[in-house]
């Protein structure tokens, strides 16, 4: 079964109605975390990434000044930013040594291939998560991908999930690498403050680092 084909049907569904009711939310969240887990396994990340993803974008907008909507709203759709995982191949995700150069151009593809399964203009809450999967991995000064976009040509949300990605992979423990300590983090976001990220976010992280380690508190990855 290609999941490619069934994952639009399914969650257009449940967005149909976004913001219609209570209930009609809270599904569209457990919808959202559900399918988030569901690629960060098959691409071999454990815990609670995608929940803290989802919490540091909402605070980064929030302190950012975004309107309560725009918060509300980028909390839901960060989960779903590595969505086009799903057409990676495993043996790729899960390579234990470095990729190839071929292998590492396959990876990149999973924003394309995430924003044209989520894509839906008529629906704001999946075409906002489109965006988030298409742009999170471009770069403030123009050095990322797919499309090399720069500065606020990059969507706000695209910008906040990529720092917000970035931070929770460098506090986290992988499988070539052990937590960075907090100066470590800090001083390797300074370091890309305008290159990789948007000066003004890298700020606000900084500045309010303990807020954002306690969420980390929060969402532990299983021991
Ligand atoms: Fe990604
Ligand atoms: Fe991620």
């Amino acid at each position: 079964m290609d999941l490619r084909s069934v994952f639009p049907a399914h969650v257009s569904m449940a967005f149909g109605n976004a913001y219609l009711n209570e209930e009609n939310l809270s599904v569209q969240k457990e919808l959202v975390f559900a399918l988030g887990d569901t690629i960060h396994a098959h691409s071999k990340e454990t815990g609670n990434h995608v929940r803290r993803v989802a919490d540091y974008s909402r605070l980064l907008g929030e302190l950012a000044g975004l309107d309560q909507d725009d918060v509300q709203l980028v909390w839901m759709v960060a989960p779903l930013h590595d969505l086009g995982k799903i057409g990676i191949p495993k043996t790729i995700l899960g390579k234990t040594g470095a990729l190839t150069s071929d292998e590492w151009d396959v990876v990149k593809t999973h924003t394309t291939l995430g924003h044209s399964i989520l894509k839906a203009p008529n629906c704001r809450v999946l075409n906002r998560a489109a965006v988030v999967a298409w742009q999170h991995h471009e770069h403030w000064d123009g050095s990322g991908y797919p499309r090399g976009l720069k500065g606020e040509e990059i969507d706000i949300f695209g910008r906040l999930v990529a720092l917000a990605d970035v931070f929770d992979a460098l506090g986290g423990r992988r499988a070539y690498k052990e937590p960075w300590p907090r100066q470590k983090i800090l001083s390797y976001l300074q370091g890309q403050r305008g290159r990789q990220f948007e000066p003004q976010l890298v700020d606000i992280l900084t500045t309010h680092i303990e807020a954002f380690t306690e969420i980390r508190r929060t969402w532990p990855d299983a021991a």
